[in-house]
């Protein structure tokens, strides 16, 4: 009996301590509110990360965190790729206290969902990485958006391209005048794969360079489905392929393994390859010849944007205040892309430090 009390008593040791415990952000794991500590009066913010599993999500991640520091307490959630998941995640952190959410969404059609639930608890919300239409933006003066012109990694990536493949005269391969791509898309829905796939061609298209899409598939931004294309491709279509271009780098990563495993970057053969997001993986490639280039999505200055927008609507302020960071008419901030290629690579470098 003795034994068995004094467990009991060190158990609730141990559970107090964690309660009182103000660890902001604890990654990968939720932390969530105690009442009546000091910890208490920081305002509670709840995260949402679609998925911790994305390469480029997990750099906004972790601006997000090292923003906050100590200033709150934040609920850092993965939402494990689902939207079901994620709504529940809202319902506990509404319910925990939370002063303000910001949402990564795992579907961008589910927008409409958190605001219902944030309206009802009268909670301010800003998503941020995966846009929501316009219009459900707009049904609530509590919430906003922190992302990029989506269009615009679309169209600097097709001028890479473009420029690339004219002043490179070889990597048209059959001398027929004609670029034969394959296209690794990201998710299908998501407003920057849609984008990046229609205006990197049609800004090719526009630069009077004739094309010819030998492929075109979703690999979900995903590395080790990126490979798996680019394996059954290069099977498919062997020489002809004469440019990858992929919405993200994540996926361009993984056909440059599988490129590399198929003979290329050696003795002289050579693909381009061009991505987005300019992750370090990426410029490490770019430095060592194996990718043409990529566009920089920030993550850093979106994780920030992402968390003081979050951070002053939750002290009740204008969620601009005291930011450097401009609205759109559709209550967005939207961070520019920039290319970056083997000439600049210490600016895409300096982006991610
Ligand atoms: C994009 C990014 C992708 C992926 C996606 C997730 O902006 O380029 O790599 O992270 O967001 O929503």
């Amino acid at each position: 009996m003795r034994k068995f009390l004094s467990m009991l008593l060190v158990i609730v040791m141990v559970l107090s301590m964690a309660a009182c415990s103000s660890t902001p952000a604890a990654s990968g794991s939720s932390s969530s509110g105690g009442a009546s500590d000091a910890a208490a009066e920081k305002p509670m913010i709840g995260v949402t990360i679609y998925k911790y599993d994305d390469n480029f999500m997990s750099f906004v991640r972790r601006a997000i965190e090292t923003e906050a520091g100590d200033k709150v307490e934040l609920s850092m959630n993965d939402s494990q790729n689902s939207q079901a998941t994620q709504n529940d995640q809202v319902d506990t952190m509404i319910s925990k206290g939370a002063k303000a959410l910001a949402i990564n969404l795992v579907d961008p059609q589910a927008a409409d969902a958190i605001i219902t639930k944030a309206k009802a608890a009268d909670i301010p919300v800003v998503f941020f990485n995966k846009e929501p239409d316009a219009t459900v933006l707009a049904s609530y003066d509590k919430a906003w958006y922190v992302g990029t012109t989506s269009s615009e990694s679309g169209v600097i990536q097709g001028e890479l391209i473009s420029q690339m493949w004219q002043d490179n005269a070889d990597w048209d391969r059959n001398g027929d005048g004609v670029m034969n791509y394959v296209l690794l898309k990201g998710e299908p829905g998501h407003p920057d794969a849609e984008a990046r796939t229609k205006y990197a061609v049609d800004t090719v298209v526009a630069a009077g360079i004739q094309v010819n899409e030998l492929e075109l598939q979703t690999g979900m931004w995903d590395s080790v489905k990126g490979k798996e294309l680019m394996d059954a491709w290069i099977a498919k279509h062997g020489d002809d392929i004469e440019v990858v271009i992929a919405n993200n780098d994540g996926m361009a990563l993984g056909a440059i393994q599988s490129l590399t495993a198929n003979g290329y970057f050696d003795s002289g053969k050579y693909m381009p390859v061009f991505g987005v997001d300019a992750i370090p993986d990426a410029l490490e490639q770019i430095k060592g010849n194996k990718m043409a280039g990529t566009v920089l999505n920030d993550a850093k200055n979106q994780g920030k944007a992402t968390f003081e927008l979050a951070y002053n609507v939750a002290m009740g302020k204008d969620p601009l205040d005291g930011t450097s960071w401009t609205l759109d008419d559709t209550k967005a901030v939207r961070v520019p892309y920039v290319a970056v290629t083997m000439d600049n690579i210490a600016f895409g470098e300096e982006a991610y430090k």
